[in-house]
């Protein structure tokens, strides 16, 4: 049945073909065009998921204003799965998801909100769950007929498999299954996806999972977790490959999860530079009105979702003090200055002296002959650059400003 329905689609998609204007093959080029926002069961919930707690969290999006800040995908990640069937169709766990994918999809869709699932390339998936290998293209019409609108594809029990082959013919089948869905690439920078995934996948992990602290690496035996920092600094190099359509995955949010009011608010400033995915990982169902301030904040997402799709760079350094600096369309820029260190830092940046150049973008900047407004994105503090800039960052805090000429 699925089949066929695959089948009688691409037959209509050649016969219409203006109805079919991306064209048939490679990746969709209609989603993914900005990093992609919404939520995950991972980081809070691991294996322990239901579609009462997916429906839940959909609810949560719309009443927390998430959904109208951005958030729209609700994913989610490994354990959803029960067994394949007699034929190789692999359905959902009956005990978790009673109702099925295509109903949680339903009441999801009609929330206006996009459901993603998740898979890995191997045998198995990272929760030991039936991977996809052998079963791509069952795999994506069973999606696009559950009404799937995202997957993540992860890296567990690949052996014998090369990433870019693997990566490749999920992309193919989920083409094949004639249904856009972002493909969110997870095999933590393993196999350097930046340096052949931009027409396969719509992002693509950069590190291993995150961590819940600022400044940790967590072993984890033949692989870590880190925090903040460390994710941060192993973007180094990884800019110039990110772009609309094909962005630096940092992983899923830790805000809301026990960072302190300042680490969050920098974690979430940090991954809105680096035009990374902005994945909440918290229980959006219980959060504090701080979470929920920080996770909406429009001005901060409008530098995410910024239509250049440029990541930062870190243009200076004064020992634990960094400055980080994304153009914006319309010449406009956003600055962090992010204190990594333990103590607060008093700062005063002489506008007139720095002048600021982007080697991948071509962008550049004289604050101090132009005049610039700034707006200060988490305290609405407004100035020009006609004169220094005297701040206060506070430990492992940011100040985050957004520039216009
Ligand atoms: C890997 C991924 C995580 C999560 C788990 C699920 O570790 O990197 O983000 O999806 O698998 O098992």
């Amino acid at each position: 049945m699925l089949k066929a329905l695959s089948s009688f689609l691409l037959a209509a998609c050649f016969v219409l073909q203006p109805a079919c204007a991306q064209g048939t093959t490679g990746k969709y080029t209609e989603v993914g065009q900005r990093p992609q926002m919404g939520w995950n069961t991972w980081n809070t919930f691991a294996c322990d998921i239901n579609e009462k707690l997916v429906k839940e969290a959909a609810d949560a999006l719309v009443s927390s204003g998430m959904r109208d800040a951005g958030y729209v995908y609700v994913n989610i990640d490994d354990c959803w799965h029960g067994q394949r069937d007699a034929q190789g169709f692999i359905q959902a766990d009956p005990q978790r998801f009673p109702s099925g994918m295509k109903a949680l999809s339903d009441y999801v869709h009609a929330k206006g909100l996009k459901l993603g699932i998740y898979s890995d390339a191997g045998d198995k998936t990272c929760g030991g769950k039936p991977g996809s290998r052998g079963h791509e293209y069952q795999d994506a019409q069973t999606y696009a007929a559950w009404g799937i609108d995202y997957l993540k594809y992860d890296w567990c029990s690949t052996d014998g498999l090369a990433a870019r082959g693997a990566y490749t013919t999920m992309r193919d089948a989920l083409r094949a299954a004639n249904r856009p869905v972002l493909f969110s690439m997870c095999e933590w920078g393993n196999n350097k996806p930046w340096e052949w995934a931009a027409d396969v996948g719509h992002s693509w992990r950069t590190t291993g999972d995150i961590y819940l602290c600022w400044d940790c690496e967590y072993s984890r035996g033949s692989w870590s977790s880190y925090g903040i920092l460390p994710i941060l600094d192993k973007q180094a190099g990884l800019r110039k490959y990110a772009g609309p359509g094909h962005w630096n995955d940092m992983d899923m949010l830790e805000v809301g999860r026990g960072l302190t009011f300042d680490e969050d608010k920098s974690h979430f400033s940090i991954w809105a530079m680096m035009a990374s995915p902005l994945i909440a990982g918290n229980d959006i169902r219980k959060m504090s009105a701080q979470t929920r301030k920080i996770l909406t904040n429009r001005e901060v997402i409008a530098v995410n979702q910024d239509a250049l799709g440029v990541q930062a760079w870190r243009f200076m350094n004064d020992g634990q003090l960094d400055l980080w600096a994304k153009p914006l369309a319309d010449g406009e820029w956003a600055l962090m200055f992010l204190n990594r260190g333990d103590t607060a830092r008093a700062y005063r940046f002489d506008w007139a002296a720095h002048g600021i150049a982007d080697d991948v973008s071509g962008h550049h900047a004289e604050f101090g002959k132009k005049p610039y407004a700034y707006t200060d994105l988490w305290s609405g503090a407004t100035g020009d650059t006609g004169k220094p800039l005297q701040m206060t960052v506070p430990a492992h805090g940011v100040v985050m400003l957004r520039l216009k000429p």
